[in-house]
């Protein structure tokens, strides 16, 4: 990879996470809901490289030990990924000025009651198979006295320290009925262990036709995407071409239904903003809909799924993806989309399981 193609890999992923942090905001101030669904580790770890890399000390080599295979394990991954990004920039911090090396690790083990019960958090959880993450470092270390501050809202050794970061994974740690461990030792380094329950029987996610990985999945055909937003139109181009698709692009409402006319028989299938000025995705859609019935539309936006549903009961849509997405989430949606014919009256698949943590 040129210097500048990593670059610009991590400033993406950076606009993606950072439109998640808008998400989990709307999540914790209740307008948002989270999304639950089976997590692989080792794939969540694999998208956020270059975002740590862009992200820790130039000083500091970062080495993954990801186990594959490892089961699962349940939660909403924006907030696992906080959990992540959170304990590698403490590490980084942890190095000071000085070289070092910042390990993430998965693995899977047997937590007797024992074992939880000298974790934080051990209130009541389930002896079984736990799904661990460790993210330790060479750095500076903690003292006793430390280490029994740590989780504590607002208790920083920093000079420029906020002391949320620990406070906000001890609580989403809970969320997630997880333990948690610390290994600290003055000028020795740090492990932060975090334990979450495994997903051991893979349930077959709800509503989905197929629940492989998306994968080994190759696109066909023309997709045409409609975004007003110059960084999607750009970064969902290149997306849907590695999915194996011809891309169309079209700015906004008006541009989408010139294309569609001209060219309704090449398309595949229509990738449609929901939020845009003017005609936006619903009006569009209507449109879209007057020239050739059967069109497919998978509507996106920023809101969750069950947000937008109510607005499209009965008006065949073949799916919904939520942004900011990933390459992962635009295969599979679009895989459910044009591997089956579109729902005859139903509206949207049923929405994955979702609920607060
Ligand atoms: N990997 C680490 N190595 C050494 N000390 C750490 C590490 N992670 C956290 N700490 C200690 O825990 C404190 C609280 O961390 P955190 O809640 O993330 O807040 P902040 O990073 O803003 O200080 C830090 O100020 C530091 O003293
Ligand atoms: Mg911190």
């Amino acid at each position: 990879m040129t210097p500048a193609r990593d670059s610009l890999k991590a400033i993406e992923e950076t606009s993606l996470r950072a439109a998640e942090l808008c998400r989990q905001m709307l999540a914790y101030s209740g307008k948002g809901q989270c999304v639950i669904e089976n997590i692989r580790l080792r794939d969540l770890i694999g998208e956020m490289v270059s975002l740590f890399k862009a992200s820790i000390s130039k000083k500091a080599i970062l080495n993954l030990n990801l186990k594959d295979p490892l089961p699962p394990l349940r939660g909403d991954p924006s907030q696992i990924r906080q959990v992540i990004m959170n304990l590698v920039i403490n590490a980084s911090e942890a190095l000071e000025e000085y070289s070092g090396a910042i390990t993430i690790s998965t693995g899977i083990m047997e937590c007797s009651r024992e074992y939880l019960s000298e974790a934080f958090l051990n209130e009541s959880l389930a002896e079984g198979s736990y799904v661990w993450l460790e993210v330790s470092d060479t750095g500076c270390g903690m003292d006793q006295e430390t280490q029994r501050r740590i989780f504590e809202p607002f208790f920083t050794t920093k000079f420029t320290g906020r002391g949320l970061g620990l406070s906000a994974v001890l609580g989403i740690v809970r969320g997630h009925k997880g333990a948690l461990k610390v290994y600290s030792e003055p000028g020795r380094g740090t492990t932060f262990k975090v334990l979450f329950p495994a997903v051991l029987e893979e349930k077959a996610s709800v509503g989905r036709s197929n629940s492989a990985k998306p994968g080994g999945w190759k696109g066909a055909g023309t997709i045409l995407l409609v975004d007003d937003e110059e960084s999607v139109r750009l970064m969902g181009n290149r997306m849907l071409e590695r999915v194996g698709f011809e891309v169309l692009t079209a700015v906004d409402g008006r541009e989408a239904l010139e294309i569609y006319r001209e060219r309704h028989d090449d398309i595949a299938l229509v990738l449609l903003d929901l939020t845009m000025p003017d005609l936006d995705g619903e009006e569009t859609f209507r449109e879209l809909r007057r020239i050739d019935p059967q069109v497919q539309v998978v509507m996106s936006s920023g809101y969750t799924e069950s947000e937008i549903a109510p607005r499209f009961a009965g008006k065949r849509l073949s799916g919904f993806l939520q942004k900011p997405y990933t390459l992962n989430a635009l295969t599979e949606c679009l895989r459910d989309a044009l591997g089956a014919a579109p729902l005859g009256g139903q509206g949207l698949v049923p929405p994955p399981e979702r609920r607060g943590v």
